[in-house]
């Protein structure tokens, strides 16, 4: 790996929202960035903005560990072998009660948004492993708080990152690796458009731009503010762990340690139509 590299990271679902967020801040402050995405028309449009910076894209299945292995590879190519900050990120939704989601749809979501997270750590590692202070920065979810009506499949993806998330911590500090997760709240991204809801109306559901509350921790929040938490995780001494999106939402973890029954009476009242 050669040291007059910039230092690099690469990006799962960088076409979109978190994702492009993250690839745009990361290239606005001098980073080499790697945008990767199974949508390469919204590549096409990332890569015309962070190519001067020297930001590559190209295409990706997180599902298929020869793909993220393949996009690595390339990444490498463009670094010299660095790979400061890893964000395994790439995720779908499908919202509706669970019998309403069709089987399908529900193994869809565990492909990509967990065994594509465990392809990643495993495509990752070796890049990582010789980048010295490098970063696993895994998106998780706060629905890895407690479990989401409505969401449950996907939440239950989001409980298995975090685990993986804890687990690695722990493991690839033998590499000198950091891991790390982010538990955002309610993002505003184009996945709050783009996510299917199999019960109802389009508007009902936890995922609605137009019933999220106007304070609180499932405020509407911008996607830049994850992007400025990956750079906070990077830059942290603490080797911390878990990042929520805002930070209140770690009361709700304190509030579950108490009793997770009063919590499951407050998350049904929230989805009122539970
Ligand atoms: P988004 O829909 O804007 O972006 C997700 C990106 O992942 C898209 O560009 C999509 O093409 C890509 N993707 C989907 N399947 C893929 C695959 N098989 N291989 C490669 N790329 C694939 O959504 P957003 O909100 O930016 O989501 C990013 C992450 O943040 C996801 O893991 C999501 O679950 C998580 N998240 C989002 C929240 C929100 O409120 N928007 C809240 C908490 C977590």
């Amino acid at each position: 790996m050669a040291n007059s590299e910039p230092r690099s990271i690469f990006i799962s679902g960088a076409a979109s929202g978190i994702g492009r967020a993250t690839a745009l801040l990361f290239a606005e402050r001098g980073w080499r960035v790697g945008g990767y995405d199974i949508d390469t028309r919204g590549l096409e449009t990332l890569e015309k903005e962070i190519a001067p910076a020297g930001g590559v894209t190209g295409r990706l299945d997180v599902t298929d560990p020869a793909s993220f292995e393949s996009a690595l590879r390339s990444f490498a190519r463009a670094t010299s072998g660095r790979l400061d900050l890893f964000h395994n990120n790439a995720g779908i939704a499908h919202s509706g009660f669970f019998e309403d989601v069709p089987q399908p749809a529900a193994r869809r979501i565990i492909e990509v948004n967990f065994v594509g997270v465990v392809n990643g750590a495993y495509a990752a590692l070796d890049l990582l492993r010789a980048t010295p202070n490098s970063l696993c920065f895994n998106t998780a979810s706060s629905s890895a708080i407690f479990g989401v009506p409505r969401l449950a499949v996907y939440s239950a993806t989001k409980f298995a990152v975090k685990g993986l998330t804890e687990a690695l911590s722990v493991e690839f500090a033998r590499h000198g690796v950091r891991v790390a997760d982010a538990l955002p709240g309610l993002i505003d991204t184009p996945l709050l458009d783009s996510t299917p809801n199999h019960s109802g109306s389009a508007t009902d559901g936890i995922l609605a731009r137009d019933r999220a509350p106007a304070e609180g921790p499932f405020r509407l929040i911008a996607a830049r503010e994850v992007a400025e938490v990956v750079w906070s995780a990077y830059h942290d001494e603490s080797r911390k762990l878990h990042w929520y999106v805002p930070v209140e939402l770690g009361e709700l973890e304190t509030a579950k340690a108490a009793g997770p029954e009063a919590l499951r009476e407050m998350i049904a009242g929230v989805a009122s139509d539970v």
